[in-house]
């Protein structure tokens, strides 16, 4: 029997929403069929990019929609949770975009509902399905038979030549304010989860963030040490200088080290061998997003599935606040 098609209303229509559309587009099984953005010209927008699209009248109103299997949800993060209780109310399963929300409480409460009703929800951490996280895993993760040796350190670095990115700037203006937005909830928090999948919970052992002195904008730089599975995690991140965009997890181990690079991009590299590349960047990252959405028709369909869940998000959310949060 072909599989039928999963119909998906999408809310918010922004940076990240269109780039969904533009990924979802042609897909065998996912379609769009309705979405909704309170920003008039944002949706417009969409609309005229798209015509087979259908607008709602509201959030609400698309999430009541007779038909839909699923509710991506792609606005900042103050109402990720409130839509997704929304959409379980209606019977949706849900894909949230990260960071999954700062109202830890609320995300308790939803956490709680989705195991009391085995509800169906993920977080797009979308290196989840990449080259990059499953190598780590047999390296590094729970039955691993330690190719490269016992792991000595993990560090991360991150620069940004300007936040938001050239790419956000259209964004809201929460992505460069401290409430919502920033590189540590939008950036780190991905690193953060490709950690503490491999090795499980981290611990903050000391963090220094510097803001600007105008009491809004978010960060400008971080230097911070975590512990995670008995293993020494830094990080240094900032904003500004004369460098690129680069970011760089990089894992050492007795015998060999993998490192991350450029999002998708993954070396390894055993003693006395040669640094071994597992593919270019772009294509490792195409690889990634067809997987992607692999997982999230089986999560539609009822199958397993390895996207991240609610309580996993929730954990590296918990990592990135208290980094934030400083500790000397
Ligand atoms: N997974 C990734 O790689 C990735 C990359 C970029 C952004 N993100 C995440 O995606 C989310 C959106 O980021 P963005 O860059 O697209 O932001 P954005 O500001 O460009 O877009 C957000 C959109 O949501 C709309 N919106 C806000 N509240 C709404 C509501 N209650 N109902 C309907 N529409 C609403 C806004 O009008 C806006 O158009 C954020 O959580 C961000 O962290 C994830």
């Amino acid at each position: 029997m072909v599989p039928g098609v999963l119909s998906i209303g999408v809310v918010g229509l922004g940076v990240m929403g269109q780039r969904m559309l533009a990924r979802l587009a042609g897909h065998a099984r996912l379609r769009v069929t309705r979405v909704w953005d309170e920003n008039p010209a944002v949706l417009a927008q969409a609309l005229a990019h798209y015509p087979l699209l259908r607008a709602a009248a509201s959030a609400e109103a698309l999430i009541q929609e007779p038909g839909l299997h699923g509710l991506y949800i792609a606005t900042p993060p103050g109402p990720h949770i409130a839509l997704t209780e929304q959409a379980f109310d209606a019977g949706l399963v849900v894909l949230c975009e990260k960071p999954l929300t700062t109202d830890f409480e609320a995300a308790r409460a939803c956490i709680e509902r989705i195991e009391r009703e085995r509800q169906r929800a993920a977080v797009n951490y979308s290196l989840a399905s990449s080259t990059g996280l499953a190598q780590l895993q047999l390296a590094f993760g729970a039955g691993s038979r330690r190719p490269l040796g016992a792991l000595h350190g993990v560090s991360i670095e991150l620069r940004f030549a300007a936040w938001p990115r050239p790419w956000q700037s259209g964004a809201g203006a929460w992505l460069s304010q401290r409430a919502e937005g920033g590189f540590s909830r939008e950036v780190l928090s991905h690193f953060v989860f490709v950690l503490q999948r491999v090795l499980g919970p981290a611990q903050v052992v000391r963090s220094r963030v510097d803001y600007p002195a105008d009491g809004v904008g978010s960060e400008q730089a971080v230097e911070a040490e975590l512990v995670a599975g008995g293993v020494t995690v830094s990080i240094s991140a900032s904003v500004g200088g004369d460098r690129a965009d680069d970011n760089r997890m990089l894992w050492r181990a007795s015998e060999g080290e993998i490192e991350l690079r450029d999002w998708f991009g993954v070396t390894q590299q055993r003693q006395g061998e040669r640094v071994q590349s597992m593919g270019d960047a772009e294509t490792l990252r195409m690889n990634g997003m067809t997987d992607q959405l692999s997982h999230w028709s089986a999560m539609l369909d009822g199958h397993s599935h390895s996207l991240p869940g609610f309580a996993e998000a929730l954990a590296v959310q918990k990592t990135i606040e208290a980094v934030l949060a400083g500790k000397a």
